[in-house]
């Protein structure tokens, strides 16, 4: 009998190719993300589960799949929705995409960084309210970048991909989280505490995974150490940032603006973000790009195939 694959959400046809080939393919019928019942009737009787960062998968989806669950290969290079030690105590494997979606996140994290310090979002929407306008040398100033420091948390691989534009943008770097001595050699980057970076970058761009260590890492004492002339940059997850705390800050001007495109309870936003000017919303778009999105689906269908197969995965997780 073929394995059965629970693939959580409609995925690229290359991928579902890929998958095809190592069992039978189950799908959702309505492309939204599943319920909590929906996922854990569904995964009954799977032999692999694809799953997208917004399922919750733990031990009790692992027992309503069964003991033949082998392998949970995430659409993501984050994995903060997996309880991996729990599926590791049932022997299932986790997977996730590193490295396919570096760039496009790097990408994204510096056109909000330049959409921020340029005020592309509010010249934007004053033409579209069809407000009056002319041009004069005081007009919607925004910030260079030239000369200015760039604080990362987090120097991993999009990290370092960020410090790579702001290097070519003409930034200082100045990093904290693990010290990485071939990113310092090439990136002159500077390794610093967390306290010396909130206080000294004028652009803060968060690039840590969301662990019980990092969850509102960002909170209002945090942003009180920032200066009010920074801004903040959030592509990892929303909860590594004090939503209610940054809306604050925010309108009480203790720093200059945000970029965000995680949220802490995604999808929902901090209903106050929406209405200030200072802030760049985008909905998660971090890797969405058509061919990035296609390699991250076909790196979680090849991690499948490979278990399925009696092979090492390709990008293990390890709790
Ligand atoms: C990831 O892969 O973790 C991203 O957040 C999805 O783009």
């Amino acid at each position: 009998m073929r394995m059965r694959i629970v693939v959580t959400r409609r995925i690229p046809e290359a991928a579902l190719a890929v998958l095809r080939e190592a069992g039978e393919v189950w799908l959702p019928e309505a492309d939204r993300a599943l319920e909590p019942d929906e996922l854990r009737k569904a995964v009954d009787g799977a032999a692999a589960v694809v799953s997208m960062l917004h399922d919750r998968i733990d031990g009790p989806v692992a027992d309503a799949a069964g003991p033949g669950l082998r392998v949970v290969a995430n659409v993501a290079v984050g994995y903060d929705n997996i309880d991996v030690p729990a599926l590791a105590e049932r022997n299932v494997l986790v997977t996730n995409t590193p490295g396919v979606l570096t760039d496009a996140t790097a990408d994204l994290t510096f056109s909000l960084l330049l959409a921020l310090t340029r005020r592309i979002g509010e010249g934007d929407r004053l033409l579209r309210a069809r407000e009056p306008w002319s041009f004069h040398l005081g007009f919607m100033l925004g910030s260079g970048l030239q000369g200015k420091t760039l604080g990362i948390i987090g120097l991993g691989g999009i990290g370092t991909a960020v410090a790579r534009r702001a290097r070519a943008f003409g930034m200082n770097i100045v990093y904290s989280g693990r010290s990485r001595s071939a990113a310092e050699t090439e990136l002159d980057a500077r390794f610093v505490s967390r306290e010396e970076l909130l206080t000294t970058a004028d652009v803060v761009s968060l690039h840590c995974p969301l662990t019980p260590q990092t969850r509102h890492l960002i909170d209002a004492e945090a942003l009180g150490a920032m200066k009010n002339t920074a801004y903040l940059i959030n592509t990892t997850r929303g909860p590594v940032v004090d939503e209610a705390a940054l809306a604050d800050a925010l309108r009480r001007g203790e720093i200059a603006g945000a970029g965000l495109d995680v949220f802490e309870k995604e999808p929902e936003v901090e209903p106050r973000l929406l209405d200030l000017d200072n802030v760049v919303l985008t909905p998660h778009l971090g890797s969405a790009t058509v061919e990035t999105r296609t390699e991250m689906a076909l790196l979680a269908a090849r991690n499948v195939a490979a278990v399925l197969a009696g092979e090492a995965p390709l990008n293990p997780v390890r709790g």
